[in-house]
């Protein structure tokens, strides 16, 4: 076993012995307590620990394995983790193996190193800013789709209805399906078995896999074995009748992927694409839903926010290009705001040390488990001024450098999604504020939950449609690529 992997076996006395010389501003309470206040309220938990150690600390919150991880909150730490992943750093596949049975043992996220390495350059071209460009009609259109089928005056989620929209751009854009029975099938199922997981029993068989046992159709675990079947069946059917079948104008991820060879010329493997397809969907439904509903909330909350960007839609006429949409300075401040005060990811993954490092004066020895801290850094007062408050017009009037805004982390872990995400969060927006009159139906304070992976607001953000607008024409495209969706 490599060296960095033995000093992550938490059984190892030598790992804990060594850690407990070295931890920078540990905190006291048992690692229980500490992991319970953090599942149960991460956001507070940190805000609580910042307030004393305002750039690192080490605390133990995974659970029962009692691992200290030294948090980090200072950008000048957090460049020396990113730009040095891969070398003085590494991010063991091992770390996510709770997530296995969802995304399978060849998803991006499970895998490290080479193969890490490897999977990532078959993936990452699918997901070049250039090509988001042709997804650009198709998300306006879904859109106005989910956002017509709202009643006026009835009060609605406005998490579930980002998750719907959120669920048929990765539908379409990444797995390529748009319509007929295996849609729909997907449709239906993709969400129930997301939906499991948002309940504290699956998370436990999660974080316990003693407790994964299929006592038949009726038992939890079971229940889900079998609903993953199903999906797992139809992802199978879709990539055969692709590989018999091959369409050069379908400009779909999956299509991309099935058409990308690694540097030895081999594509990728009819697992290796099931579960891809599966850690595309785990990471960017939820995701992107959450950071579209917060959007809505931010700019009907503080209603001089929309007005504001309305009058930018405005300048743009009539007849809106998506690209136009996107360059807009005031609609980028806004999405860059709504990522920084409530980053959806509060933490980046965790990395081990490979090999000693100093990270603000603390010596690490190998093996240290560290991680960089979004939520912290976005609300350091000497970053940015008034950081409780959303202020779109500092990212106006100020470039942050990738160490100081991190919403989807950095190094080679960097999300892979992040150029789809912020054409959804723009276009999504800028649709709904220019079509609809919404407003905020609860005003009560809003509260941060735990979700799944993610943070988002606790109570789904309660809307009502109270109107709508005359709506912008997108200009028809002519090229094959966007004719292909519709
Ligand atoms: C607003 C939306 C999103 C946010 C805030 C977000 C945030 C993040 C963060 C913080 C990471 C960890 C990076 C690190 O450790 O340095 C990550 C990784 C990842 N994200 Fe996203 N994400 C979003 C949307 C998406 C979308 C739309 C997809 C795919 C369609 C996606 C797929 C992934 C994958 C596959 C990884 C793992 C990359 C790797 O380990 O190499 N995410 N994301």
């Amino acid at each position: 076993m490599r060296k960095s992997y033995y000093y992550s076996t938490y059984c190892e006395d030598s790992f804990v012995v060594l850690n407990q010389m070295q931890q920078p501003n540990p905190l006291k309470a048992p690692s229980f307590i500490q992991s319970l206040q953090f599942i149960l309220n991460p956001v507070g938990f940190l805000e609580k620990v910042h307030q004393q150690y305002p750039d690192i600390f080490t605390a133990k919150i995974f659970g029962f394995t009692g691992i200290p991880v030294v948090v980090v909150q200072h950008p000048q730490a957090i460049q020396e983790i990113l730009t040095n992943d891969r070398k003085k750093f590494v991010v063991p596949g091992h770390v996510n193996k709770i997530l296995q049975p969802l995304l399978g043992k060849h998803s991006l996220l499970m895998v490290s190193g080479e193969q890490h390495k490897r999977q990532r350059q078959l993936v990452m071209p699918s997901f070049h800013k250039e090509r988001m460009q042709s997804y650009g009609q198709l998300i306006v259109n879904l859109t106005e789709k989910v956002m017509s089928q709202l009643s006026l005056n009835q009060v609605f989620s406005a998490c579930s209805v980002m998750q719907e929209i959120s669920l048929q751009v990765i539908l379409q854009a990444v797995f390529g399906l748009y319509e007929g029975q295996r849609y729909e099938k997907l449709k239906h199922l993709l969400p129930l078995m997301l939906g499991l997981f948002r309940s504290p029993l699956y998370n436990s068989f999660l974080f316990f896999p003693f407790l994964q046992k299929d006592f038949g159709a009726w038992s939890p675990w079971g229940r889900f074995v079998r609903i993953r079947q199903q999906i797992d069946e139809l992802l199978y059917a879709e990539i055969a009748e692709r590989r018999v079948q091959p369409n050069s104008d379908r400009i779909d991820i999956l299509s991309l992927l099935m058409e990308a060879t690694d540097e030895e010329g081999q594509p990728m493997t009819d697992k290796e694409l099931r579960d891809e397809l599966m850690t595309m969907l785990v990471g960017g439904f939820d995701s992107t839903a959450i950071a579209m509903a917060w959007e809505l909330y931010w700019t009907h909350h503080l209603p001089e926010v929309g007005e504001k960007l309305r009058q930018e839609l405005d300048t743009l006429g009539n007849s809106k290009n998506p690209m136009d949409i996107f360059r807009l300075p005031y609609l980028s401040a806004v999405c860059n705001e709504t990522l920084r005060i409530y980053p959806v990811g509060v933490m980046a993954n965790v990395r081990f040390v490979q090999e000693p490092v100093e990270l603000l004066g603390y010596h690490l020895e190998p093996g240290t488990a560290v991680i960089p801290c979004i939520y912290l850094t976005h609300h350091r007062k000497d970053l940015y001024q008034k950081p409780k408050q959303f202020l779109p017009e500092r990212f106006l009037q100020h470039q942050y450098s990738p160490y100081e805004f991190l919403p989807f982390g950095g190094g080679v872990r960097r999300c892979i999604g992040d150029a789809l995400a912020m054409f959804e969060m723009k276009l999504v927006l800028a649709t709904i504020l220019s079509h609809y009159k919404l407003a905020l139906a609860d005003h009560q304070p809003v509260t941060l939950q735990r979700q799944i992976m993610f943070v988002g607001p606790g109570n789904g953000i309660k809307m009502v449609m109270t109107g709508r607008r005359t709506p912008f024409k997108i200009p028809q495209s002519t090229s094959k690529t966007t004719q292909s969706f519709y």
